[in-house]
């Protein structure tokens, strides 16, 4: 994902002008070479102007983890007021979206997060926090919710996404981001699963920049490095623990 001013617009594209600040997500198809650049070729259906409570830097932290937070719950969970919803790693680019938008549909929200991380959690409005290194979560999660809750977002693989049908209700719906747990798993225990992808989409971001600027949607806290140092941003992702988002900056002056 990236953010930044239109430098140029292609022929019969409507609706925005040069120098419009605008973010976006799209994928290889669309851009080939990437997003570490300073211009970008974009299709127009992918962009939106950036919330206007925002800096660029930190628009540039919203496309992918919010469209991926909205399209699981919104488009797939399809969250209900009064439901039950278990967020796996609240604290990640993806959680720190995901726990507003589901207290914007209304649910209540269990997350996983460490120890570090609980009152940052909270602070988005995670209702219950389960410490994932110190306790069992899933007994943690049927403790809360014995009747087992509406929807889990997954997305750490491995065996969570199975152990996680230990905690949905019959009927109820598993949204995985990695490796999905089997349909015919899920299905023997009445849960519906759904693998995403998330998918490009401008309509989505407007609607995202008008909760953000509602005060609705916080915008994760951002760490910005230099695009020299995209590799030591690359592992800082991989380690696992980041809270919010790395933002990389093509410009010193950005
Ligand atoms: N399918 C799609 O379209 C799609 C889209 C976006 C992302 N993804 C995938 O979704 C995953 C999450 O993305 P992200 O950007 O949110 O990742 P991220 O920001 O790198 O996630 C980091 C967070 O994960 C937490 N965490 C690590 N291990 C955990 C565990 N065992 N239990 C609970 N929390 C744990 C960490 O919290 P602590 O520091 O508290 O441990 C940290 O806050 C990635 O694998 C990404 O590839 C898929």
């Amino acid at each position: 994902d990236a953010a930044g001013e239109i430098a140029e617009l292609g022929e019969g594209v409507d609706g925005f002008a040069a120098g419009d600040a605008v973010f976006t997500y799209c994928r290889r198809e669309t851009l080939h070479w990437g997003g570490y650049a300073e211009y970008l070729p974009m299709d127009a259906r992918h962009v939106a102007p950036i919330p206007q409570t925002v800096s660029v830097m930190q628009a540039a932290a919203i496309p992918l983890a919010a469209l991926t937070a909205w399209q699981a719950l919104v488009d797939h969970a399809r969250l209900e007021r009064g439901q039950n919803v278990l967020i796996h790693a609240g604290a990640g680019g993806v959680g720190s979206f995901a726990i507003p938008i589901a207290k914007h549909c209304g649910a209540t929200v269990l997350t996983t997060a460490s120890a570090a991380n609980a009152d940052y959690v909270r602070s988005l409005g995670a209702d219950i926090v389960i410490d994932y290194r110190a306790q069992d979560w899933v007994a943690a999660a049927k403790r809360h919710c014995p009747q087992g809750v509406d929807a889990v977002l997954e997305c750490l693989g491995g065996q969570v996404p199975v152990q996680s049908l230990d905690v949905i209700r019959m009927g109820g719906v598993i949204v995985c981001l990695n490796e999905p747990v089997e349909e015919a798993a899920a299905a023997a225990r009445g849960v519906r699963r759904h693998r995403l992808f998330v998918t490009p989409d401008g309509e989505d971001l407007r609607e995202i920049a008008r909760l953000i600027d509602a005060g609705t949607l916080p915008v994760p806290p951002i760490q910005v490095l230099p695009l020299a140092e995209a590799a030591r941003a690359m592992e800082l992702s991989k380690a696992g623990h980041i809270r919010g988002k790395l933002v990389l900056a093509v410009r010193e002056s950005a």
